[in-house]
Parts: structure tokens; sequence; C-alpha cells
């Protein structure tokens, strides 16, 4: 029996044991994924003893870059966003860590919209944690230009030195009027976010061909989507990307790849 479970610190508000759990009861496994709060300081011991008490973790804020150098092996995706969100304990006792985050974030557009024809550039709202799987997700799938604009712009800046020539830093208060061509806008801030301030962006010059994501999923519908929605543009939700970044962990520890589906949607919102 596979026990498994979230670390971060707050780590309380996690939706992930709620969507394991989902997973484990629709599927009749026996197993458990439970949510662990761990400081920064608890971090190094934690994952020392971990394979003595769990076939593995994910890894929530503020740890994915600090467990990278703590495992045994981190594969090419999470060593190229810097960041682990999945622990898998092998066989062998070994610490194995990946990112799924850049999957889950391009599976949920994907399942949503068709990106064929629209990959010549992509608008990416932020530049913090979240922003990193998302524009690895871009260049990985094809973009052409991924223009990114953040309040601090040295992150942005940053962001090209890690992933190259098709990074286009920009202002913050250019946001708008960047726009213009793009394909797909993702918001990655914590703008929009409950008890948060919300976005402010004029639509206006963006393609009405364009896709509109928000990362954030609570609300579900975030004032971005309810804007782009009201303006006539098709709008992706966040929720698919937490879902969708939880399945290889899933099917690693548990042995079954799990389904995306309304039911569960619903359960994660109610
Ligand atoms: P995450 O891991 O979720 O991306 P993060 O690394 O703290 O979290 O990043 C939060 C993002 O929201 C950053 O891009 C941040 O901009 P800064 O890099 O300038 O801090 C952005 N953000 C947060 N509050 C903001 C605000 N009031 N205005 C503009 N951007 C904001």
């Amino acid at each position: 029996m596979a026990n498994v479970c979230v670390i971060g610190t707050p780590v309380a508000h996690s939706l992930s044991p709620k969507l394991h759990g989902f997973w484990l009861k629709k599927y009749n496994i026996q197993g458990s994924y439970v949510a662990q709060e761990i400081r920064a300081e608890q971090l190094p011991e934690f994952i020392k003893t971990l394979p003595e008490r769990f076939a593995g973790c994910n890894v929530t804020l503020p740890h994915k870059e600090a467990v990278i150098p703590l495992l045994d092996e981190v594969d090419d995706i999470a060593k190229a966003i810097g960041a682990a969100n999945t622990i898998i304990v092998t066989s062998e006792g070994k610490r194995k860590g990946t990112n799924t985050d850049a999957f889950g974030f391009i599976e949920n557009i994907k399942a949503h919209a068709v990106l064929e024809g629209r990959k010549q550039k992509a608008v990416v709202l932020g530049a913090g944690g979240a922003a990193k799987a998302v524009v690895k997700a871009l260049i990985d799938e094809g973009f052409a230009e991924v223009h990114v604009t953040n309040r601090t712009r040295d992150k942005a800046e940053q962001l090209k030195q890690q992933f190259g020539k098709k990074i286009i830093p920009m202002d913050w208060d250019k946001r708008s009027a960047i726009l213009t061509d793009a394909d797909l806008l993702v918001n990655t801030t914590s703008l929009g976010l409950k008890n948060n301030p919300p976005l402010e962006l004029d639509l206006s010059a963006l393609p009405k061909h364009a896709i509109v994501n928000d990362i954030v999923y609570n609300p579900l519908v975030t004032p971005l989507l309810a804007q782009a929605e009201a303006a006539g543009y098709e709008t992706v939700d966040g929720l698919g990307m937490l879902i969708y970044q939880a399945m290889p962990g899933f099917d690693a520890w548990f042995g079954r790849m799990p389904e995306v589906t309304q039911e569960l949607r619903d359960y994660l919102t109610a």
C-alpha cells in the first residue's frame, strides 16, 4: 500500500489531498495521500527519511527549488525549470525528482483549445515560480515568441537567461499594448486570486482568435477570465493545470493513470 503526501508551508489549503483522495476512492486503491506541514529547516531531514515512510510526495511552496539538491536523481525537465514538484521513491529507495507543472499547464490548454496554427506569439504575465513551468512548456510546445511581462522586470530578464532568446522580456506597464498579435495570453501572477487585487488589463489589442488562460483557479472564473469571456475570447481556467500536473505522480505512486472528469472538477470546486 502506497502512502504519499504533499509538503509545503502553509499546506493546509492544498487541494492535492482532496484530488488524490478522489482518485484513490474512485479506483478502489488501498493507499493514502495526506498534507504534511514542513518548514524550511525541516526539509533536509524530511527528504532524507522519505523512503522509510512514503512512496513519494508532491512539493509545493516554498520548497520546490530548495528540494532539488537534496534528491538522488533529478530529471531533465526539473533541471531545466530548476524546481521539482513531484518526488518518486524508486524500488531501490532512491529519491527521484521531476516537474509535472509544465505538463499540467500545456495539457490543460490542449484539453480545452486547439493550439495548431496559434503558436506564433504567447504573452505571459508574471515571472515567478509558476511562470517558469509555463514558459518552459510554451517553448517545448513550439511557440515562436514568448513575451514575458513582470512588475519586477529583472525576473523576466532572468527567464530569458534561463530559457533562451525566444523569451522577450517586457515592461509591466506595457502589458496591454503587447497583446497585439498574441495567440495565447496566460496570467501567472497572483492578481485575481481570492483576496488579492484583480489584474488590470485592457484586452482591446488582443486578436479575437486568442486563447486566454489564468492559472489561478480560486475563484474558478477570475476577473480576467470573466472579462475575456464577455469580450468573446476562448478561455481556459486554471483548475485543469492542478489536475493534469497530479496525474503522472498518481500513476507512479499508485499504478494507474487517472482520468479528468467533470465529476472531479465539480468535487474540487464544491
Ligand atoms: P508563483 O510561484 O505562484 O508564481 P511567486 O513566485 O510569488 O508565486 O510569483 C507571483 C507573481 O505575481 C510574480 O510575477 C509577482 O510579480 P513580482 O515578481 O514583481 O513580485 C506577481 N505579482 C504579485 N503581486 C503583484 C502585483 N500587485 N502587481 C503585479 N504583479 C504582482
